[in-house]
């Protein structure tokens, strides 16, 4: 069993987002997959409780117990794990950290949110987790190319000394329009741009974790 840390301090990142993204791309893999939602706010599962599939499984936890969850997940014969965060607790986000096999840390690329990311970046080093940031909601490049603000965020987050993934998930509104039924893009538009990104994603993701 693998286990995908998902961590960013600020709100908004995208945290849920890809959490609920991956583990319904990963479902779609054939993989035994549990989504744990640590984050008190629970989006995560609101978008669960609306949903008609029956896999993901997903369960609501806190981050004292998360060691036990993985452990009972493990002995269940779950593939994968999933843990979304809370923004704001750097306790749960430390605790999440070292439980996972790998860690994944959305950010917007304004510089308000490249700014805010050093708390977790140095978080995840303290820790030692192999770790990814994901450049999310971005504007999609165009027949000119990739936007300048992603080229620069790129640029900006190469101080923080962990690895950008090549792949960028855009700005797009089946990203939360998919959410509103309790479904995922690659369930809602499985051919469309956004389920393209997400797929990319996954491929790069599940070959680190290797599953
Ligand atoms: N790539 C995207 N395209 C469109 N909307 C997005 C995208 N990523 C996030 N959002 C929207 O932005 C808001 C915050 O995203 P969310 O995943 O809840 O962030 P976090 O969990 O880090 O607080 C939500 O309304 C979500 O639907
Ligand atoms: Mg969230």
């Amino acid at each position: 069993m693998k286990t995908l840390g998902v961590i960013a301090q600020k709100g908004g990142a995208g945290k849920t987002t890809l959490c609920i993204h991956l583990a319904v791309r990963a479902c779609g893999a054939g993989l035994g997959v549990l989504m744990v939602d640590i984050d008190p706010q629970g989006s995560a599962t609101a978008w669960w409780r609306r949903r008609r599939a029956e896999t993901p499984a997903l369960i609501q936890s806190r981050g004292e117990v998360l060691g036990q969850v993985l452990e009972t997940a493990r002995q269940q014969g779950y593939d994968l794990v999933v843990v979304d965060t809370a923004p704001h607790s750097s306790h749960d986000a430390r605790i999440c950290a070292q439980l996972s096999d790998r860690v994944c840390i959305p950010t917007r690329p304004a510089i308000l949110d490249l700014d805010a990311i050093g708390a977790t970046t140095e978080l995840v080093a303290q820790v030692g987790t192999a770790a990814r940031i994901v450049l999310n909601s971005c504007p999609p490049a165009t027949f000119y190319g990739v936007p300048r603000i992603v080229t620069e965020a790129r640029q900006a987050l190469r101080t923080y000394g962990i690895p950008v993934s090549e792949v960028a998930i855009s700005q797009r509104a089946a990203f939360s329009h998919a959410l509103i039924d309790g479904r995922a893009v690659t369930e809602f538009e499985h051919k469309g741009k956004a389920a393209r990104e997400i797929d990319r994603l996954w491929q790069v993701l599940s070959e680190e974790l290797e599953l």
